[in-house]
């Protein structure tokens, strides 16, 4: 259920002060993904929430998106794309520059990444601000993909991401 994967995730993750800059509270979640129990479950949780059969790839953001997105993809047999960091990728891309809540930063993917018309989960960690989450959709959709959701283990509620990105819909399994 919605509070029990909630729960979940709040056991999973640890506050970090003053990381990666004084002000910041990181919210760690490597305690969440190093625990397999917990980490297949909000993983099954994603999956039942969508409906395996309603997406067609999974779109993860560099880096914990990565994990997730992989996790989805093999559970329900369907390809995974890497939402990169600027300057990784071998081959053309679209790129997207954005602010985040501590700096910028620009994510890039593959030109050839999506089948024009695939419908695509977008999947990370942590939506705080939104910038992220926004540039990616528009990477998505600029590369041919059709956006099917996005997804979040946790939304930071007092940063008002949600409303950034209105009215594309936010699944968010914690919010804090
Ligand atoms: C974090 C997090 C999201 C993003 C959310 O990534 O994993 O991708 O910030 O912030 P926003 O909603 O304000 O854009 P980070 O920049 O720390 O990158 P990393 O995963 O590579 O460490």
């Amino acid at each position: 259920s919605g509070p029990e994967l909630a729960a979940l995730v709040a056991g999973g993750a640890v506050d970090v002060l003053d990381f990666p800059k004084p002000g910041i509270v990181f919210k760690d979640l490597m305690p969440f993904f190093g625990d397999g129990p917990r980490f297949r479950q909000v993983v099954d949780g994603i999956v039942t929430h969508y409906g395996a059969g309603s997406f067609d790839v999974v779109a993860g953001v560099e880096a914990r998106g990565f994990l997730i997105a992989a996790a989805i993809a093999y559970a329900t047999g369907v390809g995974v794309v890497p939402v990169r960091k600027a300057g990784k990728l071998p081959r053309p891309g679209f790129s997207a520059s954005y602010a985040l809540e501590y700096g910028e930063a620009t994510l890039e993917v593959s030109e050839d990444a999506f089948v024009a018309g695939q419908r695509v989960l977008v999947v990370d960690d942590v939506l705080a601000t939104g910038g992220t989450a926004a540039a990616t959709m528009d990477l998505v959709e600029r590369a041919g993909g059709v956006l099917t959701g996005f997804t979040v283990l946790m939304e930071l509620g007092f940063l008002n991401g949600r409303e950034r990105l209105s009215p594309r819909k936010v699944h968010a399994l914690l919010t804090v």
